[in-house]
């Protein structure tokens, strides 16, 4: 049964066209990952399911009675009450749920229609059955649970939401979210929000609901643990896979490369005809020819074969000198009430360093970034700068200080007057706001967008101290990776907490690990510290029950640790022995017999290797045809209008490609047997 039905949508905002024609089912239960890159409308559609985006054109049709619970990339506005009464306060009560019962018994009383006959049967069912969960499964005991497992205390759950950071706001709303158990569950990014802890309760809680659900996220790994389906936005629109993401990444892969030879032959058409245009230009017998070329040229609708992967690209300015050590902390302690963080914590960074600071979360890293920029002060202790510091603070939640109705040039150029509106329209160009688009509201932008506004809010005036939490957060892997690229040429000193391990490895000069209170340092990347991690671990523990020398690390750093195999014990090598014959004829003569017996063997064993090899060779020779009249098939434009056939013809073309993958692993392996024997003959005593 389909829950949610979307048939034709269109929305365009200006010359941007988001959705065109657009339509797909969700069932229940269905688990529905949507994915594209920053910008592309994955948000949008999520707002649109929900209500709060009009469109231009089509419509939505959902399942009588569905419930639906949406967690917004960003959410602006939160309730005050406290926060376990508010997350209860999630779910209806239970007369809204007797209420829900008397309508569907009522409509089934007076429905004539066989099949919602069922359909409202079914739902009366559900909802005796809610009714009598009612209890056990919306208690307040639930609601605690969640709560914890998002990551809240017990003490937290008096207090008003308005106390709390935006972060963890989001984080109550998705508590309340998940209490309510929607028919179906639309999440924007939930994880930006959480922990590595979290983020794995999260993991398993979502792998136990049962109701359908849409998710967004940039993290990969969760994503395909959670989803079986894919709804992406691709260049030629919103397109739907079967599967998780690895095989939509296999399926689109090949889709792709049939795009890309579709493309090649169309460029091969278009130079063809632009240089009959050139070289019959002047030619009045030939201008009928001409002329029809040029109307096909000027028809034809380019294939495109991917989203224009326009990148960031950004350098930071040289920045002025600094002291030494730019900053350290000395001697702090930080207290939240009866929590600890640390206790006469000192560290100092030097200048040029590019610090990742790491650890599990609620270890403190924020908050000592937060300490660090000057932004909190410590319960005691204190922060010394090195002279001439210009300090940047790139926070977690870093839009929070974004007005939504200013423009994004008016948000850049704020931060430095000084600039002329041409510099600052550069710097927001090499941001990716080109031409109009600098005029956008702040509060339209997608999350991608409005973290590339507060790097740009940064680099036109970045200092030579930046602070950054979590900057690769919204990012997609493109943007992620620019901003690294970047990053490496910044001549001034960063510190920076990353979750990102690609990210860390790429930048980090130094780790900073904070764990228990307590900051170990070590100079390298991540992965040289992880590789370091596990030496200590596989020291020998001394033989005397002495204090370990060895760094004790913590269950969930160990957990990132590679996997080391046990170290092989390796035969003894056996004690020589002298061969003591006496007949040396007799020796010789087996020994030439051996030798011979050896040539005849690997002589047939080439012989069978060189014939697997010739019919592995004619086997991918006739697969490559095939792929070829496939290839040929699947650009041709009416196999696309038939989405079954398409896809018929996209399996087997993802068939053959694999099957000649295989074929050509086996040829390989029996072309390198060939080679091998052939030298181990040569290696053999010409025969006697
Ligand atoms: N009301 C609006 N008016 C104008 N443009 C808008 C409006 N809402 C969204 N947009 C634009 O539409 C595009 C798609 O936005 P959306 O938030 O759906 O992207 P997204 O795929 O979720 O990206 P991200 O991965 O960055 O979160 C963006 O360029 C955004 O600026
Ligand atoms: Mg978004």
């Amino acid at each position: 049964m389909s829950l949610l039905t979307a048939d034709n949508l269109c929305l365009a905002f200006g010359p941007r066209t988001i959705l065109q024609g657009a339509g797909f089912m969700v069932a229940a239960g269905e688990r529905v990952g949507v994915i594209g890159p920053n910008g592309s409308g994955k948000s949008t559609l999520f707002r649109i399911i929900a209500g709060r985006q009009p469109l231009d054109d089509g419509r939505l049709h959902f399942a009588r009675g569905l419930s639906l619970g949406y967690l917004p990339q960003d959410i602006l506005e939160f309730g005050d009450g406290p926060l376990l009464a508010t997350t209860l306060a999630a779910v209806p009560g239970k007369s809204d749920l007797e209420d829900r019962l008397r309508q569907a018994e009522d409509e089934l009383h007076d429905c004539e229609d066989h099949d919602r006959q069922m359909e409202l049967a079914q739902r009366i069912a559900d909802l005796h059955l809610h009714l009598d969960r009612f209890e056990q499964e919306f208690s307040p005991y639930e609601a605690e649970r969640i709560l914890m497992g998002l990551g809240f205390r017990e003490r937290d759950f008096a207090r008003p939401l308005t106390e709390f950071s935006g972060g963890w706001k989001m984080r109550a709303a998705l508590a309340g979210l998940l209490f309510k158990k929607p028919d179906v569950l639309l999440l924007d990014e939930p994880t930006n929000h959480l922990d590595v802890p979290s983020v794995e309760w999260l993991d398993e809680f979502l792998r136990q609901f049962k109701n359908a659900m849409l998710l967004i996220s940039h993290d990969r790994e969760f994503l395909d643990r959670q989803i079986r389906r894919v709804l992406s936005f691709e260049v030629e629109g919103l397109r739907s896979y079967s599967g998780d993401y690895d095989e939509y990444r296999r399926l689109r892969e090949a889709e792709l490369e049939v795009r890309r030879a579709a493309r090649r032959n169309q460029d091969a058409e278009v130079r063809q005809a632009e240089h009959f245009i050139r070289r019959f230009r002047a030619n009045a017998s030939k201008a009928r020819q001409v002329q029809s070329r040029k109307k096909m040229l000027e028809k034809i609708d380019v294939i495109a074969v991917d989203h224009e992967r326009a990148t960031m690209d950004f350098r930071f300015p040289p920045t002025a000198h600094v002291g030494k050590l730019p900053v350290a902390v000395h001697e702090i302690t930080q207290r939240f009430g009866d929590l600890q963080l640390y206790d006469g914590l000192s560290a100092a960074v030097v200048r040029g360093e590019r610090i990742a600071l790491i650890g599990r979360n609620g270890a403190g890293k924020t908050t000592l970034l937060r300490i660090m920029s000057g932004e909190l002060p410590p319960t005691a202790g204190r922060v010394e700068y090195g002279a001439n510091v210009e300090l940047r603070y790139y926070a977690q939640h870093h839009s929070e200080g974004l007005r939504r109705e200013r423009s994004i040039l008016d948000e850049v150029w704020g931060v430095n007057p000084a600039m002329t509106r041409t510099d600052v329209r550069t710097i927001c160009g090499s941001f990716l706001f080109r031409g109009d688009e600098v005029d956008k509201p702040i509060g339209v932008l997608s999350g991608g967008e409005l973290a590339r506004v507060s790097l740009a809010r940064i680099l036109v005036k970045p200092g030579n101290l930046l602070l950054m939490d979590e900057p690769t957060n919204h990012l997609d892997l493109f943007s992620a990776e620019a901003l690294a690229e970047a990053l490496t040429s910044y001549d001034g000193t960063l510190v920076f907490v990353s979750h990102n391990k690609a990210f860390i490895n790429r930048l980090a000069t130094k780790i900073w690990d904070l764990e228990n209170g307590q900051l170990e340092e070590f100079p390298g990347n991540l992965e040289e510290y992880l590789h370091h991690l596990k030496l200590v671990q596989r020291r020998p523990e001394p033989r005397t029950p002495a204090a370990p020398d060895t760094v004790k690390r913590p269950a969930p750093l160990a957990n990132l640790l590679p996997e080391t195999p046990a170290p092989k014990a390796g035969p003894r090598p056996a004690a020589p022995t002298v061969d003591d014959a006496k007949d040396d004829n007799k020796a010789r003569f087996e020994e030439r017999k051996r030798l011979n017996r050896e040539r005849g063997r690997i002589e047939r064993q080439l012989d069978d290797a060189q014939r697997q090899a010739a019919a592995y060779e004619t086997k991918v020779a006739g697969r490559e045809a095939e792929k070829a009249t496939l290839e040929r098939a699947l650009s041709d434009p009416e196999a696309y209008a038939d989405s079954a056939k398409y896809s018929r013809l996209l399996r087997a073309y993802q068939e053959v490609q694999d099957e000649i993958e295989a074929l050509t692993a086996r040829w390989t392996e029996f072309q390198e047997k060939t080679e091998r024997l052939q030298a181990q003959l040569e290696k053999l005593p010409a025969p006697t």
